[in-house]
């Protein structure tokens, strides 16, 4: 079975961090946000996936490239070469791959790269086969309708989505599109390699046409494509998959409240605090002292003696001086340097900077 895995959008709401990494390639929890999608693509029976990529392909490729021995499959990469082609036109230029083999009508996924949940991706492939038509959409249950795009669907007609209503004032629907689909082969005649959009341009119509179903998602979902839904994110994958397993770490005479995920690689001195809701990432060093909450350190960070950060992204190979206090969703790009006793308030601070002076209101330092 194929899927063809979204990876070509600029991802500039998750800037720092997408200045020096594809977003897809950026690690979630300590893995690289799209091998999650991989892990759990391979594990409903995938072994060919197809990345739409538009820039930083060499990046990509060369990384994923490793995961095609490691976990048996095949690997493809369709670039859009001149501009991106939105998320339909994106699926069109990559049809070579995706066409089936005569007299095979399997189905294939299309995802999202900047999507977390627990991938219902076997419950997909029934549901679709059950309804047998065109397309099936995963959707999820938002809080705030009134902010989204929400999916109209008829329960009694098992899942028919019936209209796609933008924001809407009073409440039709709390469900919105969670970014994960199975689509038949004839849905490939629909599009064309040219500038489009398969939420605004194609779903409409296929819903006109009685050929679209909703499943619902059961548990967590986020797109994490911005930096404070990126922390919530970990938090709900925290909860969901590793709580279970950090039982009895949660022990704070020495340091740890659980759930955190540390690298073995990390070197963490005396007297540190680290949790809830902590990811170390490889090679990090961390001096004595320090404080960690609702925080992610990416690969090689270095938190100095004594530092207390909450709420916060730092950058691969940033090094962060003593005493320093970093809060209020503070991210940092790769390889930043703060000078010992600085105060970051929810600065968004560029690759390659050094911090001499507070942030003291949230801003962007370039
Ligand atoms: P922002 O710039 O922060 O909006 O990020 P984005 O464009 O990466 O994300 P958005 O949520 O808008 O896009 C949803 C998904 O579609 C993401 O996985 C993107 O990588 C992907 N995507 C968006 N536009 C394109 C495109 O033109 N080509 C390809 N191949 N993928 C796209």
């Amino acid at each position: 079975m194929k899927a063809l895995i979204l990876v070509g959008g600029y991802g500039t709401r998750l800037r720092p961090l997408t200045l020096t990494k594809p977003k897809s390639l950026i690690e979630f929890c300590n893995k690289p946000i799209v091998v999650h999608q991989i892990e759990a693509l391979v594990d409903a029976g995938v072994n060919h996936i197809i990345l739409a990529v538009c820039y930083q392909a060499d990046q990509l490729e060369d990384e994923l490239k490793i995961y095609e021995k490691k976990l048996g499959i095949k690997i493809s990469i369709s670039s859009e070469i001149k501009e991106p082609l939105g998320t339909a036109g994106a699926i069109a230029q990559a049809k070579k791959f995706l066409l089936p083999a005569p007299n095979c009508n399997k189905p294939f996924f299309v995802l999202n790269s900047d999507i977390i949940c627990n991938f219902p991706f076997k419950e997909m492939i029934v549901f679709h086969e059950n309804h047998g038509k065109e397309g099936t959409l995963v959707v999820t249950k938002v809080d705030e309708p009134s902010k989204y795009g929400v999916v109209v669907y008829s329960a009694e007609k098992g899942g028919e989505v019936e209209r796609f209503t933008e924001k809407p004032k009073i409440f039709v629907s709390n469900k919105i599109n969670a970014g994960l689909y199975i689509l038949s082969p004839s849905f490939l005649s629909r599009i064309k390699p040219i500038k489009t959009s398969i939420e605004k341009d194609v779903f409409p119509y296929m819903a006109d046409e009685g050929q679209l179903f909703a499943l619902d998602l059961k548990g967590y979902w986020m797109d994490v494509g911005q930096p404070k839904d990126f922390l919530t994110g970990m938090c709900m994958y925290m909860d969901f998959i590793v709580k279970k397993q950090n039982k009895g770490i949660n022990d704070v005479k020495n340091g740890i409240i659980a759930p955190v995920i540390i690298d073995e690689t990390a070197d963490i001195g005396n007297d540190c605090i680290i949790g809830p809701n902590v990811v170390i990432g490889k090679n990090c060093r961390i001096e004595e002292g320090v404080r960690l909450k609702n925080t992610i350190l990416m690969p090689g960070a270095k938190i100095g003696q004594h530092s207390w950060l909450d709420h916060c992204i730092i950058g691969w190979n940033s090094d962060i001086g003593k005493w320093v206090r970093i809060e209020n969703v503070s991210v940092l790009g790769e390889n930043v340097e703060i000078k010992d006793e600085i105060y970051v308030n929810g600065g968004k601070i560029l690759p390659h900077k050094a911090i001499s002076t507070s942030i003291r209101e949230p801003q962007i330092v370039l």
